[in-house]
């Protein structure tokens, strides 16, 4: 979603003195790609993650797309994915040339449910695709523990969930490997830019290979140029992309990193507000989350109550929009996107929870920076738009 000139905006970026700081250091040092800040960003995330290795890419979709090439997944395979996410879960499937399945969701988590998920694998379902919707994990153990019975892949598209937990068990370590996003709308930002993290080393390596033009044990911090290096520079293993992060995204995500904390609290409090002021009404679902879940909310989606329609929805966020108050209806279906309704011949009705909650659902404003006041007019603004709606319904 582009950055909005609302008064108050989806999301803004939380960023401080240090991240310009650091930026200031890689523009000084003259090193703007494959360097230290890279690796040291690199470290930080897999650490937060619970992961040994963290490879750092210039998008999430480019780690998720860098995840399926490296396990050989491809034309034949299934991908067990949700049907309620950002595209980008499901493109990855597609850009391999392998199939992907829904599976539809539970409809207080907003994940998939894992009774179905069970149902939906075939002999050729080679992985799942699990996301943590919106940032609030839910059910990965019983993903792993299906994974495993069936011995198939579990991967994680943790974009929208750094530093979430489940039992206690970081997010993008739950599988085989896991992919992280830092757009400037996520709990930290690079601008733009990625991650893989993984406890398989040979993983690894082959990801920091096919994110750099399929150069084999080119270390991150031996860049081009440097005499006897000339050669590996110059020597290309397998077909692979350029989809690293440069040096400057990377001091932006070690500033964002050494603030995690701070960052993911003033989050937590933002949410916790919005709970307090809408637990009340009786036209508005909140998040659930489960116990032993600690979510880092990406956004703070709420849907309308059963019984309005997707129309009623669209009009309340224009109506949001028109008092400059930033809102979209996070997500729309995946399948019933053009490209997935076409090449698969999805339709409307197959996923039926996930379509009943996403005409429903509303992304508010979301940021660590919101004042209470701001929280206020948000929520008094949302229950003005509803009671038009239902003035009008009578
Ligand atoms: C669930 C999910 N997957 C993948 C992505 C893709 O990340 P990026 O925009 O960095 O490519 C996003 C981010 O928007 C996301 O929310």
């Amino acid at each position: 979603m582009p950055q909005s000139s609302d008064a108050i905006p989806l999301s803004r970026p939380d960023l401080s003195a240090l991240e310009r700081a650091l930026v200031d250091e890689v523009l000084r040092s003259g090193r703007l790609a494959l360097g230290p800040m890279t690796e040291r960003f690199e470290s930080m995330v897999a650490q937060r993650a619970g992961c040994e290795q963290g490879v750092a890419t210039n998008s999430g979709t480019s780690a998720l797309h860098l995840m399926l090439q490296s396990l050989g997944i491809g034309p034949g395979d299934e991908v067990i994915t949700t049907p309620l996410s950002f595209i980008a879960s499901a493109n990855p499937i597609l850009y391999v040339g392998a199939t992907p399945v829904f599976v539809d969701i539970c409809p207080k988590t907003l994940n998939m449910d894992p009774a179905r998920l069970e149902a939906a694998i075939t002999p050729r379902t080679r992985a799942i695709m699990a996301v943590e919707a919106f940032g609030n994990p839910a059910y990965m153990d019983r993903y792993a523990q299906i994974a495993a019975r069936h011995e198939i892949i579990l991967l994680e598209d943790s974009c929208e969930a750094l530093g979430a937990t489940q039992n206690g068990r970081a997010c993008g370590s739950f599988g085989r490997a896991g992919a992280f996003g830092f757009y400037p709308n996520k709990q930290i930002t690079t601008g733009e830019g990625g991650m893989l993290v993984t406890d398989d080393s040979a993983l690894a390596d082959t990801v920091r290979s096919l994110r750099n033009q399929g150069r084999d044990s080119f270390p991150t911090s031996d860049g081009p140029g440097e005499g006897p290096r000339l050669g590996a520079w110059l020597a290309h293993q397998r077909v692979g992309f350029n989809f690293r992060m440069s040096e400057v995204s990377a001091a932006i995500g070690v500033g964002q990193m050494e603030r995690f904390d701070e960052i993911i609290e003033r989050r937590t409090r933002v949410a916790a507000m919005y709970i307090e002021r809408l637990a009340a009404s009786e036209h508005v679902v909140l998040p659930t989350v489960l116990p032993g879940s600690e979510p880092t909310w990406f956004v703070f989606v709420v849907r309308l109550a059963a019984g309005y329609t997707s129309e009623e929805r669209d009009r309340v966020i224009a109506g949001l929009r028109n008092h400059e108050i930033g809102s979209a209806p996070y997500f729309p279906c995946i399948h019933l996107q053009p490209p997935y309704q076409e090449r698969f011949g999805f339709r409307q009705g197959m996923f039926p929870i996930a379509e009943s909650v996403a005409g429903r659902t509303i992304a508010l404003p979301f940021f660590g920076g919101m004042t209470a006041r701001e929280i206020d007019l948000v929520c008094q603004t949302l229950e003005v738009m509803l009671s038009r709606e239902n003035l009008a319904r009578s």
